[in-house]
């Protein structure tokens, strides 16, 4: 038996080399506070997903069914997709963390785009693997970088579209380029969580690319637009044997019951979504406009949320605007560990949070 010096045990090489992520702060100063730091929805969720979840109480001593039929027959039939091809997950960062689990080891390299979704460099550092980044114009992914960047070594690229943090996206002509330039054993992953605010006549989640490529996945969370972020639930698309190795490396029950019926409830609610959508096409470019006017810049977003950038002296800047915000029942998003340090992230809210939000920075701006 070989014996080693260490005082504990030592987590596998490349794991202590993550910055964990930093989630979006609860709480704030003030009676009221406004929770504007993670994209959730400002609407709540659809009363028949609140039944749906309420009614599953009935019966917690039982295990889940741990194919979600039920859940994955309502996506399928939502986007007359097959089933089959459906892996859920509990938020789309268990099927993202999966997919890295799964095809991700040490020497193996995988590309995101500079401000891409930091959930993806703690997937691929996790296995070992190398992230490697590649440089974003005005905030944009670079599909010319992206794919300079594929090497020998290359096994996945995340590509969130629409991005979080900044809103923007690459129009699907785009998303068929880096596609038709990736070699065929290189895993594309479209992390498109925000795919249901987007109004845009070129976007495309990707659900076609799936559907006619062997090595696209698509991932999608009931956590922005359906307002279950509590619940934890996501879902892939993905093609038959993407499916059959995420269902083999998944947990036996990933999926909660509660979850299962609160989803496959909310799927239904379409009515529910066109509200989400319609509040978010309001507030979307009025809470945008108005940051505009006060002279900030405003990176413009297709999300539920803005990037927004501050003045870089110390009595403006995004660290005193946080801390300002924060004294006056505002939560914000800090952007430091994307590398933004002149910027917050603020999440559409509800109307009396957006008007409240907009007077509060231009009273920390006068
Ligand atoms: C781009 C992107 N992908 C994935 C997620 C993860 O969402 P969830 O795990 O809640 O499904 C988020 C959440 O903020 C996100 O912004």
């Amino acid at each position: 038996m070989t014996m080693t010096s260490q005082s504990h045990p030592q987590p596998k090489p490349g794991i202590l080399d993550i910055s964990a992520y930093v989630p979006g702060k609860s709480g704030a100063k003030g009676a009221r506070v406004h929770k504007l730091s993670s994209n959730e929805s400002p609407i709540g969720a659809s009363a028949k997903a609140i039944a749906a979840y309420r009614s599953a109480g009935d019966a917690l001593e039982l295990y889940p069914d741990g194919a979600a039929a039920v859940l994955r027959t309502a996506i399928a039939n939502r986007y007359g997709l097959m089933a089959d091809n459906i892996v859920c997950g509990a938020g789309s960062d268990e099927l993202l963390q999966l997919l890295a689990h799964a095809y991700l080891g040490p020497g193996d390299e995988a590309i995101y785009s500079q401000y891409g979704f930091l959930v993806y460099p703690i997937a691929i550092q996790s296995n070992g693997a190398t992230p490697v980044v590649a440089p974003e114009k005005d905030y944009l992914a670079d599909v010319d970088a992206i794919l300079a960047r594929v090497t020998g070594k290359t096994r996945m690229v995340f590509l969130a579209n629409p991005n979080n943090p900044t809103g923007r996206y690459l129009p699907f002509s785009e998303v068929k380029r880096l596609h038709a330039g990736l070699p065929a054993h290189v895993l594309l992953v479209l992390d498109a969580a925000y795919a249901e605010y987007v109004r845009r006549n070129d976007y495309e989640a990707g659900l076609e690319l799936v559907a006619t490529s062997t090595n696209v996945v698509m991932t999608r969370t009931f956590s922005k637009i359906y307002g279950l972020a509590a619940l934890r639930l996501g879902w892939a698309y993905c093609p038959a044997h993407v499916a059959d190795v995420l269902n083999r490396v998944r947990g036996p029950f990933n999926i909660s019951t509660p979850a299962i019926a609160a989803g496959a409830a909310a799927m239904q609610d379409q009515e529910f979504v066109e509200r989400a959508i319609a509040h978010n096409d309001a507030w979307l470019p009025w809470l945008s406009n108005e940051l505009t006017v006060l002279g900030l810049e405003v990176t413009p977003s297709v999300g539920n949320f803005v990037l927004v950038h501050f003045p870089l002296d110390d009595a403006h800047n995004a660290h005193a605007a946080d801390a300002y915000l924060q004294e006056n029942g505002f939560v914000v998003r800090r952007m430091d560990a994307y590398g933004l340090p002149g910027a917050l992230r603020v999440t559409v809210g509800s109307e009396d949070a957006n008007h409240a939000l907009v007077s509060c920075v231009k009273a920390f701006l006068s």
